[in-house]
């Protein structure tokens, strides 16, 4: 045996001799008052806890079979469990993906299913916060009765690259529009008594070379965007977890990365929850426990029990000390204490998914984007011929792939195996874009091609009154797009159609920008992204106006490649894994990524660098018009407030997005950045006064030496508008000069 062990299994037994008393005293446990703070709840329970449970609960496995080994006793079936304590009432923790909806990965729960609500990308273009906590909501309440209590849902990533493979499970690329969308679901989702979760923290925004990237950037710069999204997000929504990245941030692994979650996450931040890493993401025992991880993930996909066995032993040494492990377990129950899981487990019961459903199509309708519209659309019902083309539409609507697919209410519509030999299955959520179209123009002739033959399509299109073709981009977790383009010869399907009818409108279902060399030749473009399970109804009622388009793009639409931070990709997508790579696995040498962009990320970018987008972040158009007049800026109570007054001019209810944006003149560095927004419904003619508080941080620099946000006295202007680059009104105020904590 080895000394180590020995030495372990003493610490054992001597900690559970101490606890032995505490166990058969009382036949209530002291912490089970509801009444309590959770902190002390979870300190009382720590104090009762044997070394092997405290062990226990710092690490946890796969909710699934593996390597031959069955499903672990007691878990529900899902990405991670780890087991409780049943001497002291803890329940385990039952994980599941679900920022999309309640993952079922490889049919652990055979035949179940979940609502597949639309990518966050869509979350995204709604600007809604009212909608993210509904969705949560949802997602939460489904989760908790299929007996889970741990989501592993929020992202807070922002986007950097459009052509990343999570993007479509990122909201944007802007950290209040992240930050504040992220953390209302996170908090719509803990309303249901479960732990939600903000990953990937930070900065896994690429795929390529996932695992053994080095993001370098300066850290106010990370300050200023990457983690103050994170921050914003958790602040919002304060969920029980946090969970660390596969990369490198600077030379350390996000889940050793002593600055980013001792200094950061727990001091600066007061972050009072748990640290689990990503599945696969953890690299050593003692520099993780030190640096701030409190619970191994998915330990068969790491080399080895990293939490198991090696940290009872490393505490033994007197390595990682005694206090730290009582803290990590510390911090995991006082989410549980906190979330309501310990007074309330869940137990499996019914959901009625109907409401949930609805949540996503109200999604879908508010963050589909209409980007063109030469005065085609809305489609009036009483077209007599409608050509509908490509991409499945007459099964469903594309998902992205990867963890966050969601086996959809109904089931799968269409599966096919991934494109290129990529080792993965692309699926098709139902509600089929033709059935709804059809439903909206019961008197219309309404002709499908699958769009594989471009001279059948281009012929029904002739044919048609108005032409329809969906195009669309599968996007997946360990890969990235190579570049923006249309995959499959979709774009020359687009141009047939287009030159065989001058009607014809484009449905894109992407995961992101992508290129359209045939723009100027259609007369409609509408982004649906990856719209969830009820996205062909929502597209459709968008199309036929029963639903007025609304929704803002959330990241910045390229006119090309060139025009990104890096044109061509960084890293090399065939030189190294692409994901976790499990017990005897290897990473390969460390890949350092230079985000020499710094904060300036998506539309800030393109304003230092003066390009003009194909489309700006924040645009989209609507079937009404809207004003916007009477701009002021001043400070109130200690804080900039903005007031501008949105006016429907058209003749149709809708809704608008005003954007106010923040710049400091003084300074040539500080990067124009999105200081408020706010979705307004108006009736035809209705105006409101909106006003906004502006979070003094986005007013301020990061300060690293000083170690706090400084707001460097002068001018603020502000400017507002509909999207980021048109911002036709403009006030000036002066701030004081004054300096947050970090
Ligand atoms: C993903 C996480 C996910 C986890 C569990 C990882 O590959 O990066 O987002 O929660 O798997 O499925």
């Amino acid at each position: 045996m080895r000394i180590g062990l020995i030495l372990a299994l003493a610490y054992f037994a001597a900690s559970a001799l101490a606890n032995a008393a505490l166990a058969g005293s009382a036949p209530a446990h002291p912490w089970d008052d509801p009444m309590l703070p959770p902190d002390r709840r979870a300190v009382l329970a720590v104090a009762a806890m044997t070394p092997a449970e405290k062990i226990g609960l710092v690490h946890g496995g796969l909710g699934a079979p593996w390597g031959g080994a069955p499903k672990p006793a007691g878990a529900v079936g899902s990405a991670g469990f780890v087991p409780g304590v049943p001497r002291l009432g803890i329940p385990p923790l039952q994980e599941t993906d679900a920022e999309l909806g309640v993952g079922d990965p490889g049919d652990i729960r055979p035949g179940d299913t979940a609502t597949a609500m639309p990518s966050n990308l869509a979350l995204g273009s709604t600007f809604d916060p009212a909608l993210a906590v509904e969705q949560g909501r949802a997602v939460g309440a489904e989760a908790r009765a299929k007996g889970f209590d741990v989501l592993l849902g929020g992202t807070a990533n922002i986007i950097r690259d459009p052509r990343g493979g999570r993007d479509f499970e990122y909201v944007s690329e802007d950290p209040l529009l992240t930050g504040t969308l992220a953390g209302a679901a996170v908090a719509g989702a803990q309303g249901n008594r479960i732990i939600s979760t903000v990953k990937h923290f930070v900065l896994n925004d690429q795929e390529t070379d996932r695992v053994v990237l080095d993001a370098r950037i300066e850290r106010a710069a990370m300050r200023e965007s990457d983690l103050f999204a994170f921050e914003l997000a958790i602040e919002r929504g304060r969920p029980g977890s946090v969970m660390c990245a596969y990369n490198q941030v600077d030379g350390a692994y996000a889940c050793e990365n002593d600055w980013l979650l001792n200094r950061v996450l727990k001091t600066d931040w007061h972050y009072p929850g748990y640290v689990m890493s990503d599945w696969g993401a953890v690299h050593s025992t003692v520099a993780s426990a030190l640096a701030g991880l409190d619970q191994e993930s998915g330990d068969q996909l790491d080399t080895q029990d990293f939490f198991a066995v090696p940290l009872a032993e490393a505490v033994a040494r007197g390595e990682v000390p005694a206090a730290r492990l009582d803290d990590m377990v510390r911090r995991i129950l006082r989410s549980v204490f906190a979330a309501g899981i310990y007074d309330d487990p869940p137990r499996p019961g019914a959901f009625d998914p109907a409401p949930a459903a609805a949540v996503a199509q109200r999604i879908a309708e508010a963050g589909s984007v209409l980007l063109k519209n030469d005065g085609v659309l809305p489609l009036p019902p009483t077209l007599p011929r409608i050509a509908v083309i490509g991409a499945h539409a007459d099964r469903g609507v594309l998902a992205g792939g990867g963890s966050s697919q969601v086996v959809p209410t109904g089931g799968i519509a269409s599966s096919e195996p991934a494109p290129d030999g990529f080792p993965a299955t692309l699926t098709f959520d139902p509600s089929s874009p033709l059935d709804a179209i059809r439903r909206h123009a019961p008197g219309a002739e309404v002709g499908y091609a699958d769009g594989h033959d471009v001279t059948a399509a281009a012929r029904l299109a002739a044919g048609a009154d108005v032409a329809i073709v969906f195009a669309d981009k599968w996007m997946t977790e360990t890969a990235d797009a190579p570049d923006l383009a249309l995959p499959g010869g979709q774009d020359g399907l687009i141009a047939a159609v287009a030159r065989a009818n001058p009607r014809t409108v484009v449905v894109l279902e992407t995961g992101g920008p992508v290129l359209m060399p045939w723009l100027a030749r259609v007369r409609g473009v509408l982004e649906a992204w990856y719209p969830g399970q009820r996205g062909g109804a929502a597209v459709a009622s968008i199309l036929f106006a029963q639903a007025n388009p609304s929704g803002h793009l959330p990241v910045t639409w390229p006119a090309g490649e060139a025009q990104l931070p890096h044109p061509t990709l960084q890293g090399d997508p065939n030189g190294a894994p692409r994901g976790p790579v499990g017990r005897g696995g290897r990473y390969g040498r460390i890949y350092a990524a230079d985000y020499s962009e710094g904060a300036a990320v998506g539309y800030k970018w393109f304003a230092t660098r003066h390009q003009a987008p194909l489309f700006p972040f924040g645009f989209g158009l609507s079937y009404t018009s809207f004003g916007l007049r009477d701009l002021s800026a001043g400070m109130k109570d200690g804080r900039l407030t903005v007031g501008l007054t949105v006016r429907n001019a058209g003749g149709r209810a809708g809704a608008a997005v005003p954007q106010a944006y923040v710049e400091r003149p003084g300074d040539p560095g500080f990067p124009i950045r999105l200081g408020g927004f706010e979705r307004v419904e108006l009736a035809p003619g209705e105006e409101r006064r909106v006003t906004f508080g502006v979070d003094p941080r986005l007013l301020a620099r990061f300060d690293e030496a000083g170690h706090v946000w400084r707001i460097a006295p002068g001018r603020v202007r502000v400017t507002a508008g509909f999207d980021a680059v048109h911002r036709g009104l403009a006030a000036e105020t002066d701030v004081s000069a004054a300096s947050l904590a970090p």
